[in-house]
């Protein structure tokens, strides 16, 4: 069977410019550290006529990098498509943890779902389907809205 995982990626949206080595970099250093759930993800986002929306699998784990050397543990992902990146965060952070995850479709989200679910890790998963915005704007007036509540405790 032709192993999809392996044609998502190009040149083109990487850092490194030169296809061959690029290639080398997947092929030793990416893909053998890509846990399984992601590369499943990969591969059934592969056939989606916009695949090329999906996060490349070495940002991916440069993400991760970077979301354990801060420790987070509630995030909020802005754009889902079928989920890689919201996957790989899931994966990353804690099990308390929390991702509010906006997308205006849930069709693109139901593609990763099942794997999403398999992983276990949809727990820590709070998806809202609408435009972004509006969401940001309300969870922005939740945040005054507890801190001005702290702020009157702390005086009362
Ligand atoms: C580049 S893709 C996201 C890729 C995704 N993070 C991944 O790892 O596969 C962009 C996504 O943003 C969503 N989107 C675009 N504009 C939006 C908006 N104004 N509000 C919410 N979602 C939006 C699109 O539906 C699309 O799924």
């Amino acid at each position: 069977m032709e192993d999809k995982t392996k044609k998502v990626s190009t040149s083109s949206k990487g850092l490194l410019q030169s296809e061959e080595l690029y290639e080398y970099l997947l092929e030793t250093s990416v893909y053998p550290r890509e846990p399984k759930p992601l590369k499943e993800l990969r591969a059934v986002t592969a056939t989606h006529p916009r695949a090329m929306m999906g996060t490349s699998p070495d940002s991916g784990q440069l993400m991760a990098m970077l979301l354990t050397l801060v420790n987070a543990k509630r995030t909020i992902e802005i754009g889902v498509f079928t989920g890689y990146s919201l996957l790989l965060t899931a994966l990353t952070i804690p099990d308390d943890g929390k991702i509010t995850a906006i997308d205006l479709n849930w069709d693109t989200y139901e593609i990763g779902l099942p794997i999403i679910k398999k992983a276990g890790v949809e727990h820590k998963i709070n998806f809202i389907q609408s435009e972004a915005l509006p969401v940001l704007d309300k969870l922005l007036e939740t945040v005054r809205i507890n801190h001005l509540r702290l702020l009157v405790l702390d005086r009362g």
